[in-house]
């Protein structure tokens, strides 16, 4: 595993990275007790706390909102949280977006794309602010591409994704979340970049994983990705929880209190 260029955020990294989301603060602190290292206020919240189909209307206020309640919860993790769409269409509003989530407590921002997000990414890094990158399969691009699709198939494609890679490390981001990419690309991405690689969906060839948390706990069983491995049942202890409770309500005998 390689070693990581000295950024205070990444010096708190160590391969293999281990990253998840969290939407509140029980989410927030049961990963940050659990040692997971990188937290992610991800606007995947549109579909596992608002149940949109996707992550194309969360606004900045709910970012924010979830930053805040998830980073009471947080002491030892790196907490990142994601720009959500249409709040950095530009350097100017990408750097006053990036100062809510900070402020809100977020240690450092994430945005999706490549070169063409370069000089917003340098932007923000000069500003002061932490940033991660994000290449591969674009969540908030879903509707314009018209699905989601593995990157990275096509040569040409493939080539792409890399000088991106290598371009938003110039331009300062500390680590590049890669999702759904090929896995030799994502490998070679891994051996080509300095910062950190974290994955998911895209092999096992990345310096780190990172998975959404309702996928890992079972907490959202009406829709689970191909990649996510999910290694617990929490919908089925809620469902039986709750089942318990209608029970002892209906029958009044069972009732404490
Ligand atoms: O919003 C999110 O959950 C993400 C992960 C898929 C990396 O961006």
């Amino acid at each position: 595993m390689k070693t990581f260029p000295p950024h205070p955020l990444s010096n708190r990294l160590k391969a293999p990275i281990t990253a998840i989301t969290a939407y509140d603060y029980p989410g927030g602190r049961l990963c940050d007790e659990a040692g997971i290292q990188l937290i992610l206020v991800g606007d995947s919240l549109g579909m596992m706390v608002a149940g949109c189909e996707d992550t194309t209307s969360v606004t900045l206020d709910q970012m924010v909102y979830h930053t805040r309640i998830v980073r009471r919860g947080v002491q030892k993790a790196v907490l990142v949280a994601d720009l959500p769409i249409d709040t950095y269409r530009d350097p100017d509003e990408a750097i006053d977006s990036s100062r809510r989530l900070i402020e809100a407590g977020a240690d450092a921002v994430k945005l999706e794309g490549g070169i063409e997000q370069v000089a917003k990414v340098r932007k923000i890094v000069d500003s002061g602010i932490p940033l991660c990158a994000h290449l591969g399969m674009l969540p908030q691009r879903v509707r314009e591409e018209g699905g989601y699709r593995k990157k990275g198939r096509v040569a040409a494609e493939a080539k792409e994704l890399l000088e991106a890679g290598l371009a938003l490390e110039e331009a300062g981001a500390f680590a590049v979340v890669l999702e759904s990419m090929v896995a030799r690309v994502a490998t070679e991405m891994t051996r080509s970049l300095r910062i950190p690689t974290i994955g998911i969906g895209s092999g096992k060839g990345c310096d780190g994983q990172v998975r959404v948390l309702h996928d890992v706990i079972g907490a959202f069983p009406w829709f689970v990705p191909p990649f996510a491995k999910v290694h617990g049942n929490v919908a089925e202890v809620i469902r039986k929880s709750l089942d318990a409770y209608r029970e002892e309500v209906v029958d009044s005998d069972k009732v404490d209190a």
